[in-house]
This record gives C-alpha cells, sequence and structure tokens, in this order.
C-alpha cells in the first residue's frame, strides 16, 4: 500500500468516531493482527537480556510494562520466565480475551525454543505455561493465571503505584509512538515506582514505520518533513515522535536514570541516502549526525541509582563485565 493512502485512511479513523474500533476490524479482516509468537517472543527475550546483561534475574520480579498491544507475549515470557507480577498498561484497548487466549495458544510449539534460548528449566517452563487457564471467562481471569494485570486505559505518567516497588519498567515498540512531553513523564514515574537499583528497559523502532508497507519509502523518509507537514501524516493512529537516539538517553538522563545499555542499529540504506544526499534532511534534523539519523532501533537499559549503589557501581567498576559497563554500542 502506498505510504500516503495509509496515513489518509488511518487520519480519517482517527478523527471519526468509532475510529478505534473500525481499525480494529480493518486489522482482523487483513489478517495484521495475527500472533506472531516467535517473533513477539525474541522481542520479549530481548528485554530479559538486557535485565541479565545488567546483572539482575527476572525470577520473582515485579514489572511494569508500558503498551501491551494485541497480544500479551512481553507478560507471558516474563511469567514464564519467573516473574512474581506483571502490570501491564495501554492507551489503546487492543487486547481482548479472544486475542490473549489465541496468542497463549500459539505460543506452544515455541516453548522448547524459548527455554532453550534462555537457558531455562523446559519442565518449569511447560510447568508454568500449563497453569495459564486459556478458557477463563474473562481476560482478567486468564490475565492473573500468569501473574499479570492489565490497565487500560492506563497512564503510565501517573501509575498508581507505590514508590519503590518494581523491579523492572519495560517496553517493546513502543516509546516512538509515545510524545516527548509524556515521554518525561514516563521516566520520571519510573524513577518513583523503581526500587532502587531497579531498571527501565526499552526497546523501540524510531525509523518511518511507513517503510514497513511501501518498498518506495525508507525507514529515514520522514526527516524530509516539518513538523507541520509530519501531522498530517503521523499524527492521531499513525503518530510517531520521530525523536533520534540520543533525545531518547538524554530524556532518560534527566530523569536521573545511570545508562547501563544504549545500543542502536543503523540502517544502512538510509545512511547511503544521507551521505549521497539523496535525501532531503528537514532544518529540525540537520543538528544530528548521519548515524542518528539512519538509526533504526534502540535498546536502552536505565538504572535508578541512588548514592548507595552509585557507589557499589564504583567501587565494584572491575568486576563490572565489559556489556555492564555503561556504554553506547552501534551494531
Ligand atoms: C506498536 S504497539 C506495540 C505493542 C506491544 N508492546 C508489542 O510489542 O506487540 C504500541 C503500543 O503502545 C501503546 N501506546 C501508545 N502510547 C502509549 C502510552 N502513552 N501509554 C501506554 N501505551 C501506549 C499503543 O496503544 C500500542 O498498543
Amino acid at each position: 500500500m502506498r505510504w500516503q493512502s495509509k496515513a489518509a485512511i488511518l487520519r480519517l479513523l482517527s478523527r471519526t468516531p468509532g475510529g478505534k474500533q473500525c481499525y480494529l476490524a480493518g486489522q482482523r479482516l487483513l489478517g495484521t493482527t495475527r500472533p506472531q509468537p516467535k517473533r513477539d517472543f525474541t522481542r520479549a527475550i530481548e528485554l530479559i537480556e538486557m535485565i541479565r546483561e545488567s546483572g539482575q534475574s527476572v525470577r520473582d520480579a515485579v514489572v511494569y510494562e508500558i503498551g501491551t498491544g494485541w497480544h500479551p507475549y512481553t507478560p507471558l515470557a516474563f511469567y514464564l520466565a519467573g516473574a512474581r507480577l506483571i502490570e501491564t498498561v495501554d492507551v489503546n484497548p487492543w487486547l481482548s480475551r479472544r486475542s490473549a487466549r489465541t496468542a497463549v495458544a500459539a505460543a506452544r510449539p515455541h516453548l522448547n525454543w524459548f527455554a532453550n534460548s534462555l537457558e531455562l528449566n523446559l519442565e518449569e517452563i511447560q510447568n508454568r505455561y500449563e497453569r495459564v487457564h486459556q478458557q477463563a471467562g474473562t481476560l482478567n481471569d486468564l490475565l492473573s493465571s500468569m501473574n499479570c494485570r492489565y490497565t487500560c486505559p492506563g497512564d503510565a505518567t501517573c501509575s498508581g503505584l507505590k514508590a519503590d516497588t518494581v523491579d523492572f519498567v519495560v517496553s517493546s515498540n513502543v516509546l516512538e509512538h509515545v510524545p516527548e512531553p509524556i515521554l518525561k513523564g514516563m521516566a520520571t514515574e519510573s524513577q518513583r515506582i523503581l526500587k532502587p537499583g531497579g531498571l527501565a528497559v526499552h526497546r523501540f523502532n524510531p525509523g518511518d514505520h511507513y517503510a514497513n508497507d511501501d518498498s518506495r519509502v525508507t525507514t529515514g523518509h520522514f526527516l524530509q518533513f516539518s513538523e507541520e507537514q509530519w501531522q498530517k501524516y503521523g499524527d492521531g493512529l499513525a503518530y510517531h515522535n520521530r525523536l533520534r537516539c540520543p533525545q531518547y538517553s538524554r530524556i532518560f538522563r534527566d530523569a536521573d536514570f545511570l545508562l547501563l545499555i544504549e545500543k542502536t542499529r543503523v540502517d544502512p540504506v538510509v545512511l547511503d541516502q544521507i551521505q549521497g544526499k539523496t535525501l532531503p534532511i528537514h532544518e529540525k534534523f540537520k543538528k544530528f549526525p548521519p548515524e542518528d539519523l539512519a538509526a533504526d532501533y534502540m535498546w536502552l537499559v536505565g538504572m535508578k541509582s541512588s548514592a548507595q549503589n552509585q557507589n557499589q557501581l564504583q567501587s565494584q567498576g572491575e568486576r563490572l563485565t565489559p556489556s555492564m559497563t555503561p556504554q553506547t554500542k552501534t551494531h
């Protein structure tokens, strides 16, 4: 589909009463909300691996997920890996009992691979999986059988949770859809609810999402537009903040996080376009180096640092493995 057509449809649905439900129905019709357990487990595994890389474990953890989406694969993965409680919130009501049930059922053939990927005990994973009440009469009952509580609409800038009670605040493919002032609020709230030493663990996609649907455009395509032009294409259901990776890092640093992981992936096609000057770059983005403009993925871990664990980190300096040392890595 041409990106302009998709933008026009999403713009119309965003402004029409009942548009969200039409969007959901359209997605079901086109099959774009079919569960993709391997893809979504892979993403959840990345979150869990970042937690491990930062020297912590998911077992018995309390997790707060921002942006549940259509299928609860992140909560399911954290539950299978031993989390005690997963609070998940979304602003949109995409999750339903039906989609949760389908997602859990579709996960079964991948349990072996999931356990192997994380070097977890397969029998324990299978036992945990069997405890999920797939035939539950309500979405909440199904989710609570996997230690999960869902709030929608939920506000991650004002979670209602007590201070210092959460081990990990996580998200997958969400932060790029959040306006900058709200992102700042989320980082501040994460800092409040995390236990000292707790982690904000996020993976997200700062590239132009229309590149997924239209092969004529690249993940850097939206960098040519002014804010005013972009509002026509990237608002409402298509909202993308177009922030570049260093801006995300800055938001978490300003909220007093100590950044342990900042990895980015650069799209080589966009890098070529920028260096060959075949992609016009709007004035707004000219202050960024080409690699930051061409980044189409970011993995970020920030630690809630207290005076105590700052000192600990400093004194343990030599004991940290290279990947646990605060870093910026591009791959
Ligand atoms: C691309 S989907 C990703 C969903 C899920 N995390 C996954 O990986 O499948 C982005 C999700 O973020 C949600 N979202 C957007 N802004 C949000 C906000 N301010 N607070 C919570 N969720 C939000 C959207 O409603 C949507 O469900």
